[in-house]
């Protein structure tokens, strides 16, 4: 969490086009921000609490002078979101600025000492001790860049860091250690940030950072160093292409929204990633003893049934872990013999990449599908998918959510058909059906949108929610409960139907909606004595069925009537209609969609 970004110009004042980068990184975190510049020998520093649109005008961010400085969007971890502990960070004496994506882990230890030696704390944020041990350092009779070093080989955590100070007023320094950092090259300067698409309304040339590595901007170019043994790198600029239309909300009030409609256009791409890729990776997958397939929040959904259609159509078992929880469960079992299929639409969420690097550590195959070129996953993956959603903006996952589907199901039938658990007919059969899904999505967006409207305007007052689903949808009904109560804040619960009567059914009383999700699979005649034990207590019934399955109909209270269409590819399109409840009841309760309290759209802290 937390966003960064640095720029230095020749002969241009940064300020304006670092709010510029900082807006697109705001998913990151958006508590609070601020922008440290140096100008006429002055560091000049400007931060509080707030969004950065209000803090601009309120601040005047893009006022500040200067050619050179770094910026900071945050999520807090260490001290409320105030002004105080809003970055960037400054040493005692005001010529060291510096901001943070991460965590320090031994800060507790460096204070203590400093404070001993006399620095005084302004904040009560990890990061401050970063600015003060320069300080300490160049008080000790090093140079700006030897303290860099110095303090840096100190520090134990996570962190992307940048720096300025008016000891080398026309540098910036940048650091990775495993939050992530990318240098921007252009002909009028140079860059920092936590992202590429950050940099794209100045630039297309960068330079991804691996961990351990300093960068030292200046207007000659950069120089970039291993930490450890102060060796040069070598490393030059690529050119990725990146649309930057995804930062227009094209019309759409939100990204939220606009993402959900552009579902139709991105799963086209998804459904269509490249077959040798697939082929690989089904290749290692059949290859494997145990297969784990791991990922965090939406991503863990997309996991789940990622695991139940490898065990349908491949014929292969393949775990779905909870990142965080992975080490925890099966540390024990990973060998060299398993493999680790990880999803992460955003390829830099920490508990994704610290359950890598301990499969990696035990010499297991890493493999995963993300959203994000030259994210941190991609960088440690024997074989990586690109899902091809387009950025997506809104803090919660929508598109990239059905894109994560739409890959597994193609990987699925790749490793199928590979294993001789698939025909080629039934392969062809499958292409077509799979082939069909942005086009129903469509549909489902254009006939069901006007539906949940309504419903989020009879329900948006309710003390709860109950989401119940079997098989395929069960991930569905935990994706459709996580989207309400991430942007609504409404409490909400997800079972598999056949298990909410071991729990679930003691907090059914009359009014309580519960929302089913029943495609006509082979799941639904159970899901129907679900629905009765439901409407014995008075619950109301909310169902996504198919439109002309009266039975449901007549059980339902509420009915959300969806074309027909292959169950088996029943989760992509019967997401939808719940994403639309989500947002459209959290527009009624004046929640902001795009932005959730309290979340960030790429965890990067444990
Ligand atoms: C955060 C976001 C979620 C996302 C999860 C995993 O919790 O708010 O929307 O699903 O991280 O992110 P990833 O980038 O790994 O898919």
């Amino acid at each position: 969490m937390c966003g960064i970004i640095g720029i230095l110009y020749k002969n241009k004042h940064v300020a304006t086009d670092l709010v510029k980068g900082l807006k697109l990184l705001e998913y990151r975190g958006y508590d609070s921000a601020g922008i440290a510049t140096i100008s006429n020998g002055n560091l000049l520093v400007e931060k509080d609490r707030g969004r950065i649109d209000e803090l601009n005008i309120k601040l005047g961010f893009d006022q500040m002078s200067g050619y050179v400085g770094i910026a900071h969007t945050r999520w807090a971890t260490h001290g409320a979101p105030d002004k105080i502990n809003a970055h960037p960070h400054t040493d005692c004496d005001n010529r060291i600025a510096v901001v943070h994506n991460g965590i320090i882990d031994n800060y507790n230890e460096i204070k203590a000492e400093l404070i001993r030696k006399g620095h005084v704390f302004k904040s009560l944020t990890d990061t401050e001790v970063i600015p003060h041990l320069i300080e300490d350092y160049i008080k000790n009779g090093y140079g700006f860049r030897e303290a860099v070093l110095e303090t840096v080989s100190r520090l134990e955590g996570a962190y992307a860091l940048g720096i300025i100070s008016l000891y080398e007023p026309e540098v910036i320094v940048g650091v990775k250690q495993l939050s992530p950092l990318v240098v921007g090259v252009s002909e009028s300067g140079m860059y920092i940030a936590s992202d590429i698409n950050s940099l794209s309304p100045f630039t297309k040339d960068v330079i991804v950072l691996d961990d351990g590595e300093i960068v030292f901007l200046s207007l000659d170019g950069y120089e970039i160093l291993k930490i450890a043994n102060r060796q040069k790198v070598d490393k030059q600029p690529m050119t990725i292409e990146i649309d930057t239309q995804f930062a227009d909300k094209e019309g759409y009030v939100h990204y939220m929204l606009k993402e959900i409609f552009e579902q139709p256009v991105v799963l086209n791409y998804s459904i269509r990633v490249q077959e040798h890729y697939l082929n690989l990776m089904a290749e290692l997958l059949d290859r494997s003893k145990e297969i784990f397939i791991i990922g965090a929040g939406t991503s863990y959904h997309a996991a789940l049934l990622g695991s139940m259609i490898l065990s349908r159509i491949a014929r292969l078992t393949a775990i779905p872990v909870i990142a965080s929880e992975f080490v925890a469960q099966y540390g024990d079992v990973v060998s060299v013999d398993s493999s680790v299929l990880a999803i992460s639409q955003s390829g830099e969420t920490i508990d994704v990449l610290k359950a890598i690097e301990f499969a990696k550590s035990r010499a297991a195959t890493i493999l995963g599908i993300t959203n994000t070129l030259a994210s941190t996953l991609t960088r440690v993956c024997r074989v990586y998918i690109h899902q091809h959603s387009l950025p997506e903006i809104g803090v919660a996952a929508t598109k990239t959510f059905t894109g994560q589907l739409a890959v597994l199901y193609r990987l699925a039938m790749v490793a199928g058909k590979m294993r001789g658990k698939l025909s080629q007919r039934e392969m062809d059969e499958m292409k077509i059906e799979i082939n069909k899904i942005p086009s129903i999505v469509k549909n489902v967006l254009d006939k069901v949108d006007p539906v949940v409207r309504e419903l989020a305007k009879k329900y948006s007052k309710t003390k709860y929610f109950i989401f119940l689903g079997r098989g395929l949808n069960y991930p569905i009904a935990l994706e459709g409960r996580l989207k309400m109560l991430e942007i609504t804040y409404i409490p909400s619960l997800a079972y598999p139907a056949g298990e909410s009567k071991h729990g679930p059914i003691s907090l059914v009383e009359e009014g309580v909606p519960v929302v089913f999700v029943a495609p006509p699979d082979e799941t639904r005649k159970f899901i129907i004595g679900n629905m009765e034990e439901m409407k014995a207590r008075k619950a109301t019934i909310i169902t996504i069925g198919e439109a002309d399955d009266t039975e449901l109909m007549e059980l339902s209270d509420d009915y959300i009537a969806m074309p027909k269409m292959n169950p088996l590819f029943s989760p992509i399109p019967y997401v939808v209609p719940l994403q639309l409840f989500a947002y459209y009841t959290a527009i009624l309760l004046g929640r902001d969609p795009d932005k959730p309290r309290n979340l960030a759209k790429s965890v990067t802290v444990l």
